[in-house]
């Protein structure tokens, strides 16, 4: 009796470590469940000098609605589908990643400066689109496959954890 009660004493504690364990390790450290886009787009910022401008743009509908941005504020805080590089990449169903903003007909200035642009999307769980990761910058060709990959962990993190609430309460 006494080694079957040590046995469950010693167990217990063990499994609620590891469970413990793997539950934080799939919580990015820049995650903040109270203002996920907002430590998003601060975290995304601090990782690159060359990401001049990092900001959320969420799918209502068919338009996509600027949230948390860092960089200089910009005249598009919505966008239709099929409009610009980030409606583009909506209706195209695909990331987009513009070395020479100047050869892109269909940009939207943000900044006189901006030279290459990046959107990742962000899907739901279902896979649907529900918003879009966008960063500007002021270099040519900033975004290579490491930034790509930094960028896209960021949007599969939100999107992994994104709930059906209006773009304003998410922070
Ligand atoms: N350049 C984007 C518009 C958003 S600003 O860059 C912040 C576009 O062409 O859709």
């Amino acid at each position: 009796m006494r080694i079957e009660t040590s046995r469950t004493v010693e167990t217990d504690p063990v499994e609620d470590h590891a469970f413990n364990d793997s539950a934080a390790s799939m919580t990015p450290d820049w995650y903040d469940v109270d203002q996920p886009l907002r430590s998003a787009v601060a975290h995304l910022a601090s990782c690159s000098s060359k990401f001049n401008w990092v900001g959320v743009y969420v799918l209502n509908g068919s338009t996509l609605e600027l949230g948390p941005y860092i960089g200089a504020p910009t005249e598009h805080t919505r966008i239709e589908v099929g409009v610009g590089v980030c409606g583009t990449a909506v209706a195209r169903n695909e990331d987009m990643n513009v070395p020479d903003v100047t050869a892109t007909d269909n940009y939207l200035a943000c900044s006189l400066e901006t030279k290459s642009e990046l959107v990742v999307l962000i899907r739901s769980q279902d896979r649907r689109i529900v918003g879009q990761i966008d960063i500007d910058s002021h270099e040519h060709a900033a975004f290579g496959p490491e930034e790509e990959r930094l960028v896209r962990d960021v949007a599969e993190a939100l999107g992994e954890r994104w709930l059906e609430e209006p773009a304003a309460d998410r922070g």
